[in-house]
């Protein structure tokens, strides 16, 4: 099984969703956090999982960042998930997980990069949303599509209630494809 290292930096309903899957192909092996404080923390401790959540000591990012990096080469990660992770990575970071990082992001890409993606579907008057699972580049919500899902977009849907009916789908996407690319690692 390949050991995977996931980055969170709030709730952890996508890291629960991981967790809860069957793991035949990867295994949680850290969970990091940016917030100390992310609600997500305590799915990882009640499933016995090591944390990496230091309080912010104004180093800067490239000093988190280091920090981070080697944490989770000391915990034998091969396959990085950010999973609600709300800060941008720097390129340096990026690169030394070229091709072995993936995030979830709740539009259908390239449509909706960055925040407000629900909102922005819904102005646009689309018919469908969704979530994607792709692998990370230096550039923002850019690099290779591996999975989609796509869900209706009812007429009286808000940001909220379209955000709930795709994080349904989010949880059921991302082990797939997460064990998806661990299977091809
Ligand atoms: C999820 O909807 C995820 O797709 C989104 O944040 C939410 C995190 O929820 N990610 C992004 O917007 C990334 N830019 P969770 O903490 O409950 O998994």
């Amino acid at each position: 099984r390949r050991r995977v290292g996931v980055l969170i930096s709030g709730r952890g309903s996508n890291l629960r969703a991981l967790l809860e899957a069957e793991q035949d192909a990867y295994a949680i092996a850290l969970v990091v956090s940016n917030r100390p404080d992310a609600p997500g923390l305590a799915i990882a401790r009640a499933a016995g999982v090591p944390v990496h959540a230091p309080a912010p000591d104004g180093r800067g990012r490239a000093a988190w960042e280091a920090e981070a990096d080697a944490a989770l080469r000391a915990a034998g990660v091969e396959l990085v998930a950010l999973a609600g992770y709300m800060r941008i990575l720097s390129p340096a970071f990026v690169a030394g997980w070229e091709g072995r990082m993936v995030n979830i992001h709740p539009s259908l890409l390239p449509l909706y990069k960055g925040l407000d993606t629900h909102a922005r579907a819904i102005a646009a008057g689309d018919a469908e949303g969704g979530c994607s699972v792709h692998l990370v580049t230096a550039a923002l919500d850019d690099g290779p599509v591996l999975a989609q899902a796509r869900v209706p977009i009812h007429a009286g849907d808000t940001p909220e209630t379209l955000a709930a009916r795709v994080l349904v789908e989010e949880h059921r996407l991302y082990p797939r494809a997460l064990a998806e690319l661990a299977r091809g690692l």
